[in-house]
């Protein structure tokens, strides 16, 4: 089955980003003139999505405005938005899309991550529909950084795509009971019966539903599949990866990039 809609979740309250986000949300600082949310909605549409469900809070009315604003803006893009006014954890958020999503495959993207284009999520929509399962994104860490992380146990080999099968998956290992260096980024392909698991998992890491203890019960009992990851990537998560972001997007942007990069070279000159 085609996979033509993407849960994005933005209900978080953003303290590392305190005081702004008592009053903009995270997910729409700017990353030069776009709200970093827009950027994540133009990777879907580049991977051939046409229909995101932003899952906010009421706290938050400003993404409904943003999604407004996309359905204006972007023909051909549907916007929906659902609800959960309770931080219960990632799984949790994604189960609050199940009316909006249906009875599809769908993709999750995770707004912190701001990613160079939408080729690894076109390539892990591809191994979707070709295996009937579900699919995560990988990268590689140094060992010490995976407890942050949820982390995959492969099975197998990757291949030359960068594709490899997941046996299982942990969220938040200790360092000696991580399975591998490879961890989950903020892309997934999930078949529909995940919303099923959801609905039976308990809390876990941090106390919350953790979308990877779902997702465990999927790779044990069928196709479950890794991408490895090999375009940009940035974690605006944090005020310093924010930063970066609009850097390095700014110093590629045509308009900006000689002055801006003149600018930096004067200003960083011993
Ligand atoms: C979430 C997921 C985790 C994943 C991470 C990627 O964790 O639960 O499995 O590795 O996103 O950024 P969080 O960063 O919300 O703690």
């Amino acid at each position: 089955m085609r996979v033509r809609t993407a849960v994005i979740p933005c209900a978080g309250k953003g303290t590392r980003f305190q005081p702004i986000t008592r009053t903009v949300p995270k997910e729409l600082l700017p990353i030069v003139a776009k709200p970093a949310l827009q950027l994540v909605v133009e990777e879907c549409a580049g991977a051939g999505i046409d229909h995101v469900v932003l899952v906010s809070s009421h706290a938050k009315p400003a993404i409904a405005a943003f999604a407004l604003d996309v359905t204006e803006h972007m023909p051909g893009m549907r916007m929906s938005v659902a609800y959960q006014d309770e931080p219960l954890g990632l799984g949790h958020a994604v189960g609050c899309a199940r009316a909006a999503v249906g009875d599809e495959p769908f993709a999750v993207l995770l707004p912190d991550e701001l990613m160079g284009d939408s080729s690894l999520l076109a390539q892990m929509i591809d191994v979707c529909e070709r295996t009937g399962g579900s699919v995560v994104g990988l990268k590689q860490v140094p060992r010490e950084e995976v407890p942050a992380y949820g982390v995959i146990d492969p099975s197998g080999e990757m291949n030359a795509d960068g594709v490899v099968a997941v046996r299982t998956m942990v969220e938040k290992p200790s360092l000696a009971e991580a399975p591998s260096d490879l961890i989950i980024i903020g892309r997934y392909v999930l078949t529909n019966d995940v919303f099923d698991l959801i609905d039976q998992v308990q809390p876990g890491a941090k106390g919350e539903i953790q979308l990877t203890d779902a997702l465990r019960v999927q790779a044990a009992s069928g196709p479950f599949h890794g991408v490895l990851s090999r375009i940009q990537r940035h974690d605006t998560g944090n005020p310093l990866g924010w930063l970066t972001a609009v850097v390095d997007i700014a110093l590629d942007d045509p308009t900006l990039s000689a002055p801006f990069e003149s600018w930096l070279r004067e200003r960083l000159a011993p």
